[in-house]
Parts: structure tokens; C-alpha cells; sequence
């Protein structure tokens, strides 16, 4: 049997299949048997800007009500600084898991503007967790805000989680940045210590009977990998050498793993570890044995002692063929299409 373990943001995992943030992650059961199965880490499902909002909201408009109606409350009632109310349950749901699992937990914040963020980050720290994911999920909606803006409020904002907590940060990204080597380079500058790719974004579908806008979150499939593939390969050399400076940033791939075949893809690629969600909601969380079965199988088939060993194989530095990794090769690909081709990738 191969060696499993890894690293990710530093910490050691005794293997590189992560349970990503799902409501798999709010179930304790689900968790267990994840791990149990030989999950090496699990990220909680996200703390949303938006719950931290609307209960913040919901404790002022208390308060205000409060003293409205009663002058003595004045005297009694807390300060409107309201830390000790937001995200407690949260806090409760980490603890609790940190108590049935033994691996690394990495909590999640979701969100996209500074706000009570960095307290949230410190508190979830001091509550125990291994590592902190911030989710990037950010749509430009505003037309008068460009990518230049977009991006300086997401450096601004993890800069100051970064500073404020402890213990390791990591960036789960969504595909569409126009330059996402030189943003991931900035947020290496800023000292986070791992890059998660990608986010997949849930996409609202237009009803055309009932005329309305539906919202849908589809599960994935293993054509979603290929794109995270790329930007791992891309990425992977650019941080190895970036790590010359000091802090060295972990790759971590989200959407589109199915299988251990589709894990291995990622290693090769350049990721420290691959994160799970979609397949494990379909097959349920014992299906991480079989993930990791695969993984290894094929690493014996290859020769490799080691994940480590595999790992950035085919990554741009590495590959016989680096020009595959470039826009070059579309152009090859287009004139070199087939139909015998397109059905056969279709058939398997
Ligand atoms: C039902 C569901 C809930 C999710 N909830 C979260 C979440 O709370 N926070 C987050 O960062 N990602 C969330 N995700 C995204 C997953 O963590 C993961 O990035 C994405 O599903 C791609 O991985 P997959 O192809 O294995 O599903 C969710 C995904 C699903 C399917």
C-alpha cells in the first residue's frame, strides 16, 4: 500500500481526501463514517455573511425595541456590540465535531466585504478549528465596481482575516478571475496557506413554463475537474517557486472528483489534496474507502511509493509537454477534431 499522507496549510493529513463543506459536513454522523471511510480532514459547511448579518440585524431591532418601550432597560440591556450572539450555534456545531473526529477540522466563512469577519475568524480559532476556508463567493452585480475594485476588497478582506487569526488560512476561489496566477501570487503575498479551486457556483435556471427564476444547486460530475485541472497545473509551479520567499501555499481541488482515478488526476496536477462533495452526497460517505482504494491502485500501477511522490507530475514544470497546458493546444484540438473522438469520450 502506497503513503496516503499529505500536507495541506501545513498540517498533516493521513490522506489527501478532504470532506468538503456540504451539509454532509453538518451532519456528525456523516462525518464519522467520512473519516472513518479514511477522509484526512473535513471543512464545515459555511458561516454566511448573510446569517451573520441578518442576526445582527435581528439583535439590534431587539434592543432598539427594548429600550423603546422600557427606559430602565437602558441600564441593563448589553452594549450594541453584539459578539457574543453571532454565530454561537456555529461555534457549538465545531466543538461538537471536534469532539467526534480525530483529523483536522477547517471551518468555513462565506462572505465578501470585511465586516465582523475577522472577530467571527478569531472566534471560530479560538473554538478549536485546525484551519479557517474563506469562501470567495462573490457575483459583480455592481456595474459600477470593476475587477480591479472587485479584487482589492477580496485582498482587503483576507489580509485582515489572515492578520487576526492564528492558524492557517486558505482561499477557496471561483473560476472567473482574468488573471487568476496573479491573484493567487497576491494572496501568496499576503500569507495565506492554501488556494482551494474552484467554488462551484450555484446557477439560478430560468423556468420558461412557469416564467420564473428557479434557484438550483446541481450536483457535480466529473467533467467539472478539467477546468480545475488546468489552473492547478498553472498554479502549481508559480507557488512552488513563490514558496523561495517563505510561505508556501497549498493547492487544494474542489468539483468534480468522483473517483480515485479523478484524484490521482489531481495530484498529478499539482494538489495537495482533492475535496469532496457531490459524489459523496450521491454514494454517502463510506464511498471515501473506495475513492482511496483507487488512489492507491493506481499509484501501485504507477510505481509510486508515495502521494507525494505522484504529486505535480504533469504540472506545467514537469509535463513532456507543457504547451498542452496552453491556449496553443485549442487550436491544435479544433483542427484536429474528430466525431470518432468526441463519441468515444462521451462512450467512457
Ligand atoms: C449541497 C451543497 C452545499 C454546499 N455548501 C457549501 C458551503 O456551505 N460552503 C462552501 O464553501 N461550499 C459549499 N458547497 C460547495 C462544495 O464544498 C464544493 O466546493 C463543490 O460542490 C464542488 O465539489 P464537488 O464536485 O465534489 O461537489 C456546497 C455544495 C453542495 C453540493
Amino acid at each position: 500500500m502506497a503513503d496516503l499522507g499529505t500536507v495541506w496549510m501545513g498540517l498533516p493529513l493521513r490522506s489527501p481526501i478532504v470532506l468538503a463543506a456540504s451539509p454532509l459536513s453538518k451532519a456528525p454522523q456523516d462525518v464519522r463514517r467520512a473519516v472513518a471511510a479514511g477522509a484526512g480532514a473535513v471543512v464545515m459547511h459555511s458561516l454566511f455573511e448573510e446569517q451573520v448579518v441578518d442576526e445582527q440585524m435581528a439583535a439590534h431591532r431587539f434592543i432598539d425595541m427594548r429600550r423603546d418601550a422600557d427606559a430602565e432597560a437602558r441600564s441593563v440591556l448589553p452594549d450594541a456590540d453584539m459578539s457574543a450572539l453571532d454565530g454561537d450555534a456555529y461555534v457549538f456545531a465545531l466543538e461538537h465535531l471536534r469532539q467526534q473526529v480525530d483529523v483536522p477540522i477547517i471551518a468555513s466563512l462565506n462572505g465578501t466585504t470585511a465586516g465582523g469577519w475577522v472577530r467571527f475568524a478569531d472566534m471560530l480559532a479560538q473554538a478549536g478549528a485546525d484551519a479557517l476556508e474563506l469562501n470567495l463567493y462573490d457575483i459583480a452585480t455592481d456595474p459600477d465596481e470593476d475587477a480591479a475594485q472587485v479584487e482589492a476588497r477580496q485582498l482587503a478582506l483576507v489580509e485582515a482575516v489572515v492578520r487576526a487569526v492564528p492558524i492557517p488560512v486558505c482561499v477557496k476561489l471561483s473560476p472567473f478571475y482574468t488573471a487568476l496566477p496573479a491573484f493567487v501570487l497576491k494572496l501568496a503575498g499576503l500569507g495565506v496557506s492554501g488556494v482551494t479551486v474552484f467554488n462551484r457556483l450555484y446557477q439560478p435556471v430560468p423556468d420558461i413554463d412557469a416564467l420564473e427564476v428557479r434557484r438550483e444547486l446541481m450536483l457535480s460530475t466529473p467533467a467539472d475537474l478539467p477546468l480545475r485541472l488546468q489552473a492547478l497545473a498553472l498554479l502549481s509551479p508559480l507557488l512552488a517557486r513563490s514558496a523561495g520567499g517563505g510561505q508556501v501555499v497549498e493547492l487544494a481541488c474542489s468539483g468534480g472528483v468522483h473517483s480515485g482515478r479523478d484524484a490521482a488526476a489531481a495530484v498529478v496536477c499539482g494538489a495537495q489534496v482533492v475535496q469532496l462533495a457531490s459524489t459523496l452526497l450521491e454514494k454517502g460517505p463510506d464511498h471515501v474507502a473506495a475513492v482511496l482504494a483507487q488512489l492507491d491502485a493506481w499509484l501501485d500501477e504507477k510505481g509510486y511509493a508515495s502521494v507525494a511522490e505522484a504529486r505535480g507530475v504533469l504540472d506545467l514544470s514537469r509535463t513532456p509537454d507543457p504547451h498542452a497546458w496552453y491556449r496553443l493546444n485549442y487550436m491544435q484540438l479544433l483542427e484536429g477534431w474528430q466525431p470518432s473522438i468526441q463519441r468515444r469520450q462521451c462512450d467512457g
